[in-house]
């Protein structure tokens, strides 16, 4: 007998709030409408800008009726075809959501969907939406290109840690501000790692004597300071505050920014397959599991995504050897 979809375990919230108003529920699953398909959710990323929502620090959306939902990135499996016929039962898929990515089940316009290619793993397609296309709507936004010398704050994170790998591919020197701990990463990526804080600004001077062209302001402190003593112009600079539009603006569900998302995260999807940039997933946690996932998150320190999945193979908590490494330091 056919299996029958018409409940999902959602994670939603009543109220704004720390991770504890998270709650993780079942609920009936709307069939899918024209030009509408079913996903069976495989694994689901999450963002800074998902957790300033639900606290209620970030104002857009503020209106929204609760519960609310979480999560806009996510990777899984059409179960349902798609009357335009592009997405098959059974296709792999990359898409995204205004909220409501953080489920088992869901049903988004075919509109919002774009084909995982094979050899990008569950984890990397389920993180790419929103820190991939933010980083590619700042580069395209930039202009950034061969001869260019970009400075990418927050190198080793989400955003940071693509942006700086797409400007090296577009040709850029590329320098990345991180911790110590990730200095290795980043050069092995090809991308010249310099230690945020006190006196950056002679060490990136060290870094390219032939001047900064563009700098990348990630995690929002003083950018634009330094941007000015490197001598770059205001047009090649983008700080945080630029950052949470351009986030804003992917994360909006009408017509036309739904396309715009989806034509990135196509791109995103080619150049991930390309190998122009890898994407590590520094934490894989249980979709049960996301009250975690955010601590982790929110200790600022995550290299690369932190992603949900739906299916772990278990509920039993690892000690990543980031920590045990960290630990003995
Ligand atoms: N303005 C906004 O609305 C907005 C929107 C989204 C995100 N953000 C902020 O942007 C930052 C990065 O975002 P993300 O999504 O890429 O987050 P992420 O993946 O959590 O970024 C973590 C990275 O930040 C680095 N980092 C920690 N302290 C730093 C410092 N003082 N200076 C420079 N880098 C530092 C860490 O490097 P090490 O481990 O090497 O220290 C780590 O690799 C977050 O702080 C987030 O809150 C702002």
């Amino acid at each position: 007998m056919a299996k029958r979809y018409d409940e999902t375990l959602v994670v939603e919230y009543d109220r704004n709030g720390d991770v504890d108003v998270l709650e993780k529920r079942m609920r009936p699953l709307p069939s899918p409408g024209p030009g509408e398909v079913l996903v069976e959710v495989i694994a689901s990323g999450i963002s800074h800008i998902d957790g300033f929502i639900r606290s209620g620090r970030e104002k857009a959306w503020a209106d929204e009726a609760f519960p609310r939902r979480s999560g806009s990135d996510f990777a899984g499996i059409v179960v349902s075809a798609d009357p335009t016929g592009r997405f098959r039962r059974g296709t792999e898929v990359i898409g995204h959501v205004r909220a409501g990515a953080h489920a088992s089940y869901l049903v988004v316009p075919s509109a919002a969907l774009v084909v995982k290619p094979p050899h990008v793993s569950w984890e990397v397609a389920g993180g790419l939406y929103l820190a991939g296309a933010t980083a590619l709507d700042t580069l395209d936004d930039l202009r950034v290109a061969d001869g260019d010398t970009v400075v990418v704050s927050a190198a080793a994170g989400g955003v940071g840690s693509i942006e700086a790998q797409l400007a090296k591919h577009r040709g850029a020197r590329v320098i990345g501000t991180c911790g110590d701990r990730n200095f290795d990463y980043l050069r092995q990526l090809g991308i010249k790692p310099v230690r945020y804080g006190d006196g950056i600004e002679d060490r990136i001077r060290a870094l390219a004597p032939d001047g900064v062209t563009c700098l990348i302001d990630n995690f929002g402190q003083d950018g634009r300071a330094l941007a000015e003593d490197l001598g770059v112009s205001e047009s090649r600079y983008r700080s945080s505050d630029d950052r949470r539009e351009t986030e804003l603006r992917l994360l909006r569900d009408d017509p036309e920014s739904v396309a715009h998302g989806t034509a990135q995260l196509e791109r995103l999807a080619r150049l991930a397959d390309e190998r122009a940039f890898t994407l590590l997933i520094s934490g894989f946690y249980p979709l049960d599991e996301i009250a975690y996932a955010y601590d982790d998150l929110q200790n600022l320190h995550s290299r690369g995504k932190i992603v949900l999945g739906t299916h772990p193979v278990t509920t039993y908590r690892t000690l990543k050897a980031r920590d045990v490494q960290e630990s003995r330091a």
